[in-house]
C-alpha cells in the first residue's frame, strides 16, 4: 500500500521535541522527506539521525525561524536538498511562565510573540511561493488555549488565536493558488509543558490541567502527529480553514470531568514510533533566543 505522504517534501518546526519529534517521525515513516527544524539548543540532529537510522529521510535546520532570513534559509534547505516543497508545518512554540496577568512577566509575553507569533508569519511567507507550485498545504499549531482562552496563561492563549485566525484568511486567500491551511489545536499533551517538574505549571495548576480532560489525561505527541498527518496528507484533499481539536474533549468541559474517569480508562494507547524527546522541550526563557529579538519588540 502507498505511504501516506509518498513522495512528498515536509518542513516541521520545532520539530527536535515534543509533538514535532512525532510529526517528523511520522511524516518520514509514511514516506516524506523531513527538514527538521530547531534551535541549536533542541535535540534536531539526533532526530535527524534516528529517521535516517529507521530508513528515512531527513535533514535538520538549525536557526530561529522568527528572524525573517534564517526562516528563508530553511525553506531554502528543503529546496536545495529535496527539490521542492508540499508541506509546512507551523509547530515551534514556548510556554514559559504561568501568573495573573498583573504580575505576568513582559519578557515573557515578548518571548511568545516572537516564538509562537513570528516564526509562524515569517515561515508561512518564506514557504508560500513554493507550496504555491506544488498545490501544497500547511498545518500550524493552534491550541485548545486559543479557542477558549485559559486563565494564568492568557497572553499564550491570545498567541495561539492568531495563529488560528491568521490560518482561517490564509485558507480563503490561498484557495485559488490551490494551498489548503489548517490548524491542530493540541490538549494538554504529554510534554514537557504540562508537567511540572519540567514546565511553568505548579503541582495544582497540572492536576486541574488534567482532571479538566474529559478523557481523565494527556493526549501522547503520536496521538497529536496523527491528526497532522491526515491534514497534512492528499486525504484531506477538501479541508481547509478548519482547525482540528485533538484535545480529549477539553474545549466542550466543564468543572473537572476527568475526576470520574477510572485509572483503566485512563492509560495512554501504546507507541508505535521510536519517540525519544518527549521531554526535551523548551518551557523556559532562553537566554541566547531573546537576545536575538530583534523585532524592535
Ligand atoms: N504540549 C501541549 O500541551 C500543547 C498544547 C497545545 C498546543 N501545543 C502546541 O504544540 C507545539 C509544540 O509544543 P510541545 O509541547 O511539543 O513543545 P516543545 O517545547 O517540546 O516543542 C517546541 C519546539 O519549538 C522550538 N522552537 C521555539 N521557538 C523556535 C524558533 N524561534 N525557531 C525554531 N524553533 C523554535 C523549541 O525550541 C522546541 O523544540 C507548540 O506550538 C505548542 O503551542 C502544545
Amino acid at each position: 500500500m502507498k505511504r501516506r505522504l509518498e513522495g512528498k517534501v515536509a518542513i516541521v518546526t520545532g520539530g527536535g521535541s515534543g509533538i514535532g519529534e512525532a510529526i517528523s517521525k511520522r511524516f518520514a515513516a509514511e514516506g516524506a522527506a523531513v527538514v527538521v527544524c530547531g534551535l541549536d539548543s533542541d535535540p534536531v540532529r539526533k532526530v535527524v539521525d534516528e529517521i535516517l537510522q529507521s530508513g528515512g529521510r531527513a535533514v535538520g535546520y538549525l536557526g530561529d525561524v522568527s528572524v525573517e532570513e534564517q526562516a528563508e534559509d530553511c525553506v531554502q534547505l528543503a529546496i536545495d536538498d529535496f527539490g521542492k516543497l508540499d508541506v509546512l508545518v507551523n509547530n515551534a512554540g514556548v510556554f514559559p511562565a504561568t501568573a495573573e496577568l498583573d504580575k505576568y512577566p513582559v519578557e515573557a509575553f515578548e518571548y511568545m510573540i516572537k516564538n509562537n507569533i513570528y516564526t509562524t508569519f515569517m515561515m508561512t511567507r518564506a514557504a508560500l511561493p513554493f507550496l504555491q507550485k506544488t498545490q501544497g498545504n500547511i498545518v500550524s499549531a493552534g491550541s485548545e488555549a486559543g479557542q477558549m482562552g485559559s486563565p494564568m496563561i492568557t497572553p499564550y492563549g491570545g498567541t495561539k488565536a492568531w495563529v488560528m485566525s491568521f490560518s482561517k484568511g490564509l485558507a480563503v486567500e490561498q484557495a485559488k493558488y490551490g494551498v489548503r491551511v489548517n490548524c491542530v489545536g493540541p490538549g494538554p499533551i504529554d510534554t514537557a509543558w504540562t508537567h511540572k517538574e519540567t514546565g511553568p505549571m505548579d503541582s495544582k495548576m497540572e492536576k486541574n490541567t488534567v482532571n479538566g480532560v474529559p478523557m481523565g489525561r494527556r493526549g501522547t505527541p503520536e496521538e497529536v502527529a496523527n491528526v497532522y498527518l491526515f491534514l497534512a496528507s492528499d486525504e484531506a484533499s477538501y479541508v481547509t480553514g478548519a482547525t482540528y481539536f485533538v484535545d480529549g474533549g477539553v474545549t466542550l468541559s466543564k468543572s473537572l470531568p476527568g475526576e470520574e474517569v477510572p485509572s483503566h480508562l485512563k492509560q495512554q494507547p501504546s507507541p508505535s514510533l521510536p519517540l525519544k524527546h518527549g521531554k526535551d522541550g523548551h518551557a523556559e526563557i532562553r537566554q541566547e533566543v531573546a537576545g536575538t529579538m530583534n523585532h524592535g519588540l
